[in-house]
């Protein structure tokens, strides 16, 4: 089997060149990639990277994740998150090739207190999220085979985090306010990786299970609950640390120019029926980060 990963270099295409090497040869690019156009405002070069590589399977882990920036730069923002991959659906039609995409809880306007399938209605807040939503349609239009993996709050051990923000902050501040009514789950950009390899060698044996499905890790938390939970395990394991009062706000405290969801709660029935599959609480996830990144 052959893939074309684009966006090698972010928290999920890092993970995704671990979990894909198993299945067959992979062609991964990035940005500034010196033998294919992998960047996604290009996207005459970006069809012929797809022409060149003639792959079996394209991954998608390219993004304009910076929620807050998209809010001013939405025409750049609407190119890489939705007219790029559109461009990799038309390609990825045309070949019969399989295109995996990753999109988020912000297609949501975040109402409620439920968790949502993937029929929910979708009603972004955001550029980012209007743009990611685009995205997945115009995959969906464009007849090719699909996996589309909407996701939330990705963090890896690679790279600047969550986590080791708090960790910083907890140890330079004896005072944190945190947000508390935003819910969701924090999910593994590995765990991201492993479920894709899983579901690609799943529908290679049957396209009918190809599609839309909601994909983050079990249990829910608000920031504070997060937070809370890395700085307990820090402590626990011995680091020195100021904070003495960890202080749950509203997100009304910290305003953005972006509008989150307070409610970015998924319902993963589908993908763990469809593939068979037990996703692992947040904590499981999150103490793994920890320990590597603590060293414990
Ligand atoms: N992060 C989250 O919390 C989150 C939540 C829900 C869904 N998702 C989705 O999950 C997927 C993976 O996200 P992630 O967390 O791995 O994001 P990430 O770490 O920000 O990685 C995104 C990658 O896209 C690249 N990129 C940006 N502009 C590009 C361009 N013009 N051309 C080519 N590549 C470009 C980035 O390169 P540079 O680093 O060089 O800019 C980076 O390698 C995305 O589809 C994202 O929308 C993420």
């Amino acid at each position: 089997m052959k893939i074309l990963l684009l966006g090698r270099g972010g928290q999920v295409g890092w993970e995704l060149q671990r979990a894909l090497a198993p299945l067959g040869s992979i062609v991964a690019v990035d940005f500034d990639c010196a033998d294919y156009c992998g960047d996604f405002t290009n996207l005459d070069g970006l069809a012929a990277t797809v022409r060149a590589v003639a792959p079996d399977v394209i991954v998608n882990a390219a993004a304009h994740t910076a929620v807050d920036k998209a809010e001013s730069e939405s025409d750049l923002a609407r190119t890489i998150n939705a007219l790029a991959p559109g461009v990799l659906a038309r390609e990825a039609a045309a070949t019969g090739a399989l295109l995996v995409h990753y999109s988020t809880d912000y297609v949501f306007d975040g109402s409620g207190d439920t968790p949502r399938d993937e029929s929910a209605a979708t009603a972004p807040l955001s550029v980012y999220g209007a743009t990611k939503l685009e995205g997945e349609q115009l995959i969906q239009q464009s007849g090719c085979r699909h996996l589309i993996f909407r996701t939330s709050w990705v963090y890896a051990a690679r790279g600047g985090n969550f986590a080791k923000t708090m960790l910083k902050l907890a140890r330079e501040r004896e005072r944190l306010t945190i947000i508390d009514d935003q819910i969701g789950a924090p999910t593994g950009a590995d765990l991201l990786a492993d479920v894709t390899a899983h579901a690609i060698r799943t529908v290679q044996a049957r396209p009918d299970l190809c599609g839309l499905y909601h994909l983050v890790a079990a249990g829910e938390t608000s920031w504070h609950g997060y937070a809370s939970f890395v700085i307990e395990f820090a402590r626990r394991a011995g680091e020195v640390l100021a904070v003495n009062e960890i202080a749950p706000v509203p997100t009304t405290s910290f305003p953005t120019p972006a509008k989150r969801p307070l409610n970015s709660r998924l319902s993963t029935t589908k993908l763990q029926d469809t593939f068979k599959l037990t996703l692992p609480d947040w904590k499981t996830g999150v103490e793994r980060m920890l320990v590597e990144i603590l060293g414990k």
